[in-house]
C-alpha cells in the first residue's frame, strides 16, 4: 500500500477552522496538518465575494508552498465563494458546505432546516443549493449571525452574554409549529459556542457541525487516492497572518494543548487590500 507523508493544508479566517482540524486529527491521528488562520483579515463573513475569493486564493497559495497533499477550506464563507476557483489546483480541495448540508439532510425529519452562518455565506445561497440538491422539498431558513464570530474570537463562548446574542438572532424562529427541527452550525466558529446555542435552541434539536462529516470525506479521498500517511502520530504546524500570541491563547484550549506564542508562525500571504477591490487610482 502506498503512503504519502505530506501534510494536509487547512485554512480559515481565524480560530474557527480549528474545530475542523480537531475533527480531522481525531479521525486521522497519523496525518500531519498545516493550519493557516488569516487573522490579519478576519472576519471574512462581512466581505464581498471578490475579496473572499482573493483571500482564499492567497491562503491556498501559501499552503501549496508548504507542499501539502490536499487542502481543506475550513471556512464556510470561503467554501461558499472560493471552492470552485480553487478546484483547479493540482491537489484535492474540499470545502465544508456540502458535507454539512448532507449531515443536516440526514438529521432533519421534517426537512425544515435552519442554517446559522455569516452574512456572506447567507448571501451566497450555497446551503440552500446544497441542501435542495439532496432534499428538493427542504425548507431552508438561513440566518446571518456575524457577532458570534467576534465572540468566538474573543473566547466568550459560554454563559448569559453569548446566549443573549444567540437568542436575539434566532429567537423569532423557535417554538412555533413550523419551526426548524435541525440547526446547521454553518460557520466553523460556531461549534465553539455550541453550549450557548444549545441552551437557546433546546436539547431536543440536533446542532449539525460539519467537522466530523468533512473528516470522513477527507479520509475517504486519501484512501481512494492511496495518499494516507503511515505511522502513529502526525504533526501540526500553526500559522497566522497576525497576532500569534492571541491565537495561541485561544487555540490551546480548542486543541487540548499548551500553546505559546512561539508555537505559532507568522506568515505574509499577500496584500492586505487586494487590487481587485480598490482599483489603482
Ligand atoms: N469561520 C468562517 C466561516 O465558517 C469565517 C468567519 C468569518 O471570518 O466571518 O464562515
Amino acid at each position: 500500500m502506498r503512503h504519502d507523508p505530506r501534510p494536509i493544508g487547512i485554512f480559515d479566517s481565524g480560530v474557527g477552522g480549528l474545530t475542523v482540524l480537531r475533527a480531522l486529527r481525531a479521525r486521522m491521528p497519523q496525518e500531519s496538518f498545516v493550519y493557516l488562520g488569516d487573522t490579519a483579515r478576519l472576519p471574512y463573513g462581512t466581505k464581498s465575494p471578490e475579496t473572499i475569493q482573493a483571500y482564499a486564493r492567497q491562503a491556498a497559495a501559501a499552503l501549496m508552498s508548504r507542499n501539502v497533499k490536499a487542502i481543506v477550506i475550513a471556512c464556510n464563507t470561503a467554501s461558499a465563494h472560493g471552492l470552485a476557483a480553487l478546484q483547479c489546483l493540482p491537489v484535492p480541495v474540499m470545502g465544508v458546505v456540502e458535507p454539512g448540508a448532507a449531515a443536516a439532510c440526514e438529521a432533519s425529519r421534517s426537512g425544515r432546516i435552519a442554517v446559522l452562518c455569516t452574512e456572506a455565506t447567507a448571501r451566497s445561497l450555497a446551503y440552500e443549493a446544497a441542501i435542495r440538491s439532496i432534499r428538493p422539498g427542504a425548507r431552508v431558513t438561513t440566518i446571518a449571525c456575524p457577532l458570534l464570530v467576534a465572540m468566538a474570537e474573543e473566547g466568550w463562548t459560554d454563559g448569559p452574554v453569548p446566549e443573549a446574542v444567540v437568542r436575539r438572532y434566532i429567537g423569532h424562529i423557535l417554538h412555533k409549529s413550523d419551526s426548524p427541527d435541525c440547526f446547521v452550525l454553518g460557520c466553523t466558529h460556531f461549534p465553539l459556542l455550541r453550549r450557548a446555542i444549545a441552551a437557546v435552541v433546546g436539547p431536543a434539536w440536533p446542532l449539525i457541525d460539519s467537522g466530523d462529516a468533512v473528516a470522513r470525506c477527507v479520509e475517504a479521498q486519501l484512501i481512494d487516492t492511496g495518499s494516507s500517511a503511515a505511522g502513529r502520530q502526525g504533526t501540526v504546524t500553526l500559522m497566522v497572518t497576525d497576532g500569534p500570541d492571541r491565537f495561541a491563547r485561544l487555540a490551546g484550549p480548542i486543541l487540548g494543548a499548551r500553546l505559546r506564542e512561539r508555537d505559532v508562525e507568522v506568515v505574509d500571504i499577500g496584500e492586505v487590500v487586494d487590487a481587485a477591490v480598490i482599483p489603482a487610482a
